[in-house]
């Protein structure tokens, strides 16, 4: 994939996203962005994770940082909570400001303006948030990344397989389980067999989801005692 150009798109729910020219690849279901942000990562994955385990902090890596709308909704959760995170963003490519400048994500996040300190925090580097939140964007390309530390919790966010499947592999998957906690969990909007085949090759128990509007099923993947993926 080289550097896109982007256009704004209007999704269903009336949040925006982005459209990549010349394509059909959106970074969000045109259903509606917020919805399904909501659904298959703040509800199926953070909320998840945090009923369940009841942790004192959290580490969360996101594949395919984008538009931050994902890092926005973790942030406006857990400033309610006093729940302090690690949250680090990998994003091949990042958004240009005269592009998120004009989402318009403060009107679905209760205007808590933590959207634009997010987007113009520095890449690669840690920047710490109001909320709580430690955030570090990382411009890299998830094959070649590394990742560091033990994550809690990963949101799966990268275009889909049919669009750069070099990202949906066993080599990635396994990379992201070993760097994963006990009962750690990956949350992603693909079901695909194939998706779910190597994920569960790679050392993760996977169930099948409810999905958003226009999603029939959506994936959540836990890391599986006694299992690192290889
Ligand atoms: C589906 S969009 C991400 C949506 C994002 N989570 C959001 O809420 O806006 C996929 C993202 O993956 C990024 N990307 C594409 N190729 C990549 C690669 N090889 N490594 C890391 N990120 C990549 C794109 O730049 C894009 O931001």
């Amino acid at each position: 994939m080289e550097h896109p150009a982007y256009h704004i798109i209007h999704s269903g729910d009336g949040s925006d996203s982005v459209g990549i020219h010349g394509t059909t690849i959106s970074f969000h279901s045109t259903r509606g962005a917020f919805t399904e942000s909501m659904q298959v990562f703040i509800e199926n994955g953070l909320k998840h994770y945090i009923e369940r385990h009841r942790p004192v902090q959290l580490n969360i890596l996101e594949i395919g940082f984008g538009t931050g709308l994902n890092a926005l909704l973790t942030a406006q959760v857990l400033s309610g909570q006093e729940l302090p995170a690690r949250y680090t963003g990998i994003d091949r490519y990042p958004l240009p400001e005269e592009i998120f400048d004009r989402l318009n994500y403060d009107a679905f996040t209760r205007a808590t303006g933590l959207y634009k300190p997010l987007m113009k925090a520095p890449w690669n580097r840690e920047v710490q948030l109001s909320g709580g939140l430690l955030l570090q964007k990382i411009e890299a390309d998830l094959v070649a990344y590394q990742p560091e530390g033990v994550y809690d919790i990963c949101y799966f966010d990268a275009f889909a397989p049919d669009d750069q499947p070099e990202l949906w592999t066993p080599g990635v998957f396994r990379k992201i389980r070993s760097h994963m906690s006990e009962g750690g969990v990956l949350v992603t909007y693909c079901s695909k067999s194939m998706v779910r085949k190597t994920l569960i090759e790679s050392g993760f128990a996977v169930e099948k989801l409810k999905g958003p509007p226009g999603k029939r099923e959506v994936v959540r993947a836990t890391a599986v005692s006694g299992s690192s993926g290889y």
